[in-house]
């Protein structure tokens, strides 16, 4: 976590708020593999990094809550017991979902002040938003003694997301921001909300991440259709979620759905057992394989799933052609945002160099590459 971010927050909140705050980082994340698996009750394998949301936060005894958004210079002023989702609200709306949906749960949310700052870029693909709803479940569980577990805090953060900003998303973001452990991934049943600890270090080789900078207008709308087909094609199967679904399943309805949603399907559940395999992969300390299966994920990801773009496309193919890296996909809910590649640790430099010219050449403007830490979930942070 950035030490300067902090110290920015807080003195920003002195400076508005005149008092001490609570301090909370939520972290990103990223997803080894594992991509549109959480709301087919899948199998995920994200981790929290060292990127992610400062909240400064403390009860206030006015009517009205005040909330500072401190990289937009925005604010918004608001009472915790009429919330509505605002149209076009952006960051407001993860905010204030969090506060409604705590609402619904029967918890007495009073009147706060906050600012929260981040280093996550946003559009990346790497949880901005989930980082953002959980710094305030946790914060305000914290500040009113609302007594909810972890588990319970990311359900909230999900649903604020459903119905605040209107993404029927799954629960690897919020789970992995939550949950995260230092250098370490979390191989994520998303039926059970519950995972298991991989300690990650691949020795010569390190996670880079490559964003586009891309985000489509339409991927909010086109998330939701990817889920709604496949409840879709696990209501015709008569299974609760695709995680049940076999090939043989889908193949015997082949005939009563259109080859799209048979496709999508397929993924799913092609994209589950490579969870499993990438798994057994890091047991074995078998790095070839792991390539082999960042580059299949990315592979059904854009021609089955087609949740790609062309610029992710060329950044995985670029990787594909350079020997010193084992495998790349598209990450996240896709439509831009970044790659994740799995490259030599003394080939880092020289490769970064060449893929920027090479998508600078490409489509005229630059792309934007980061090396991440694997860390620690959401936390309070002490003086
Ligand atoms: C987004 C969603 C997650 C998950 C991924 C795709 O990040 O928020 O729940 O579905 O897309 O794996």
């Amino acid at each position: 976590m950035s030490k300067k971010l902090v110290i920015q927050v807080k003195r920003c909140f002195k400076e508005q708020f005149k008092t001490n705050p609570l301090v909370v980082f939520s972290p990103g994340r990223i997803n080894l593999i594992g991509e549109h698996t959480d709301y087919n009750d899948g199998f995920a394998f994200p981790a929290a990094i060292n990127k992610g949301i400062v909240l400064a936060i403390s009860k206030s005894d006015s009517k009205e809550s005040y909330v500072f958004a401190f990289n937009k210079n925005e604010i918004h002023k608001f009472e915790t017991k009429h919330i509505k989702p605002l149209k076009n609200g952006g960051w407001r709306n993860y905010m204030l979902g969090v506060v409604a949906e705590l609402r619904v749960l029967g918890k007495e949310v009073e009147s706060f002040n906050a600012v929260f700052g981040g280093n996550i870029p946003q559009g990346a693909g790497m949880s901005s938003s989930a980082a953002l709803e959980n710094s305030f479940v946790f914060g305000i569980n914290e500040l009113f003694n609302l007594g909810l577990t972890k588990h319970e805090m990311i359900l909230v953060s999900q649903k604020a997301e459903h119905n605040f900003a209107g993404v029927k998303c799954g629960i690897m973001d919020q789970y992995a921001s939550m949950f995260g452990l230092k250098k370490s991934a979390l191989l994520l049943d998303c039926r059970t909300i519950e995972s298991q600890t991989y300690k990650i270090d691949f020795k010569d080789y390190k996670w880079m991440l490559i964003n586009t900078n891309v985000k489509h207008d339409l991927s909010e709308s086109e998330y939701n259709d990817r889920r709604e087909v496949c409840e879709r094609v696990s209501g015709l199967l008569h299974l609760n979620a695709l995680r049940d679904a076999s090939k043989e399943d889908i193949d015997r309805i082949k005939s009563n759905i259109s080859d799209e949603d048979y496709q999508k399907a397929l993924f799913v559940i092609n994209e589950n057992q490579r969870v499993i395999q990438f798994s057994e992969a890091i047991k074995n300390g078998d790095t070839k394989a792991l390539g082999n299966l960042l580059c299949q994920s990315h592979e059904g990801l854009s021609t089955k799933y087609k949740v790609s773009c062309k610029e992710l496309d060329f950044l995985v193919d670029r990787a594909k052609e350079n020997p010193n890296v084992l495998g790349s996909r598209m990450m996240g809910g896709g439509f831009g945002g970044c790659t994740i590649n799995l490259v030599k640790k003394d080939a880092f430099k020289t490769f970064k160099k060449e893929v920027s010219k090479n998508f600078k050449a490409a489509f005229e403007y630059d792309c934007d590459v980061y090396s991440v830490k694997l860390s620690r979930g959401t936390q309070i942070i002490k003086k």
